[in-house]
């Protein structure tokens, strides 16, 4: 069994995905501790129910950056964390915590990336009128989601999406992947080389087109 530390700033709901999917078996793992940058992240309520473990660490109340994140890693360690978890953690990660977790920081972006970088990722998407948008979970370097992706979600986008509706189509294949990277990772079947992520039992899967060529 793997030990996963979780990094959010907001509703948690992708933390609430992954919680779920080690209480019912689907992930050989157990959520060490939740650590938020934010005291009002409902994440931390979720956790609570569940009796996990919740740590605040706000920046701002450490000297600098670096400081902060070497913290962060310390407090990943001392509990034994295998794999961090950045289900919405609204921050680029500094490196003294990459450098300790290297190839083993997962994050969790709602846009195909490399497309939509960033903040808004579904707003960017929606507002550009790409057909297909979805959601990337990607080996966290010190780029802004520049790290290889291990796998993608793809779904329809729509001329009258907006942010929200887009948004929420994504969310649910957000709640999907997340916990079925994890447990490739605890199966050992990830591996990375350079820019790629190669799946050990990878197979090919079915195109998607939107619209589709039958529509009428
Ligand atoms: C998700 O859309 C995720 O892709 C992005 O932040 C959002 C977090 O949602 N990084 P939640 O806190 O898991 O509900």
């Amino acid at each position: 069994m793997i030990k996963l530390g979780v990094l959010a700033s907001g509703s948690g709901s992708n933390f609430q995905s992954i919680v779920d999917s080690t209480e019912s078996g689907y992930l050989d793992a157990r959520v060490a501790v939740l650590i938020t940058d934010k005291p009002e992240a409902y994440a931390i309520e979720r956790a609570k129910k569940h009796e996990i473990e919740q740590l605040v660490l706000i920046p701002k109340n450490f000297p600098d950056r670096d400081t902060y994140y070497s913290h962060i890693a310390d407090e990943l360690k001392k509990r034994g964390v295998d794999l961090v978890i950045l289900a919405g953690f609204m921050r680029v990660v500094g490196s003294p915590l990459i450098d300790q977790y290297r190839e083993r920081i997962m994050n969790i972006h709602p846009a195909l990336l490399p497309s939509f970088p960033g903040l808004h990722g579904q707003k960017q998407a929606a507002d550009y009128g790409v057909r297909i948008s979805g959601c990337t979970v990607h080996f966290v370097d010190e780029g802004m989601d520049t790290g290889p992706v291990i796998i993608q979600a793809a779904v329809p986008a729509y001329h009258d999406d907006t942010e929200e509706s887009l948004g929420k189509r994504i969310l649910k294949q957000e709640h999907k992947i997340f916990p079925y990277a994890i447990r490739l990772f605890s199966e050992g079947r990830l591996s990375v080389e350079g820019r790629k992520v190669i799946i050990k039992g990878e197979r090919e899967d079915s195109v998607i087109i939107n619209p589709p060529l039958d529509m009428d």
